[in-house]
């Protein structure tokens, strides 16, 4: 359903994203992995328009999608969290959701978020405050729900499991098993730690420098050499 094709972005003289070629199918779970710097956000923000790459080829569903823009690309099926969650300052939980479902989905459908804040956990929470009165979790499962309020078919979700303490990322894994159970979605999603994507994504990707290192199942990701020694020879931001 996702198809890139050589996706090059170059920030003036830093290229951050190298020709990356990588095809998502309907419903996959893909992990996408490398050392801070890597490449990974840059490439979900070619992904879903908020950056242009500088050459290749994308397309979502046998349509090109480079040359539209954020919100046609959310319209057209794709979902993205922000890294550091972005609730809109002075609004509700609720709120939150509606405008990201205008946004993305191009309708208010109260009903189906409603849905979506009792499936994330987040019912008692509708009528706070997003900006100041969430715990990190609920920030990030609002974050979550704000993607998913746009009716998604692919979901790009980042790194939405780092800061959490162990109870709380095992919970929220859950959510997101549970959550692809649910809505049948495909999903990629970064995250830093191996067991983690390990238990979540039968197929991982490996970016270093910018560059599609490996892609396949975690054992053999994670046994090979090139992924080991990008891990170990820390980030390059
Ligand atoms: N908007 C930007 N302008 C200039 N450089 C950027 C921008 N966004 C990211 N970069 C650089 O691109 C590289 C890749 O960053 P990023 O995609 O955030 O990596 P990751 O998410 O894997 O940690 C880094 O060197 C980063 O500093
Ligand atoms: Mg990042």
């Amino acid at each position: 359903m996702l198809r890139l094709d050589a996706i090059t972005v170059q920030f003036g003289g830093l290229t951050a994203v190298k020709g990356v070629s990588l095809s998502i199918g309907a419903q996959e779970v893909v992990g996408l992995v490398g050392p801070n710097g890597a490449g990974k956000t840059t490439l979900f923000n070619a992904i879903s328009g908020l950056v242009r790459p500088t050459a290749g080829r994308a397309s979502f569903e046998e349509a090109d999608i480079l040359k539209a823009p954020m919100y046609k690309r959310a319209r057209m099926g794709i979902g993205r969290t922000f890294q550091i969650p972005q609730p809109m300052h002075e609004l509700t939980v609720r709120q939150n959701l509606l405008v990201a479902q205008r946004f993305g989905a191009g309708r208010v459908d109260e009903a189906k978020v409603d849905e979506i804040l009792s499936f994330l956990h987040l019912s008692d929470k509708a009528d706070r405050d997003a900006a100041t009165e969430l715990s990190l979790s609920e920030l990030k499962a609002l974050e979550v729900g704000k993607a998913l309020a746009t009716d998604p078919r692919l979901l790009l979700l980042d790194e939405v499991l780092a800061g959490l303490e162990t109870a709380s990322k095992r919970s929220f894994m859950k959510t997101l098993t549970e959550l692809h159970a649910r809505y049948r979605i495909s999903i990629l999603i970064i995250e830093h730690d191996i067991e983690t994507i390990s238990n979540l994504c039968p197929r991982v990707c490996v970016l270093n420098y910018g560059q599609l290192i490996a892609d396949g199942t975690p054992q053999e990701v994670f046994s090979d050499p090139e992924v080991i020694r990008s891990y170990t020879g820390g980030g390059h931001d």
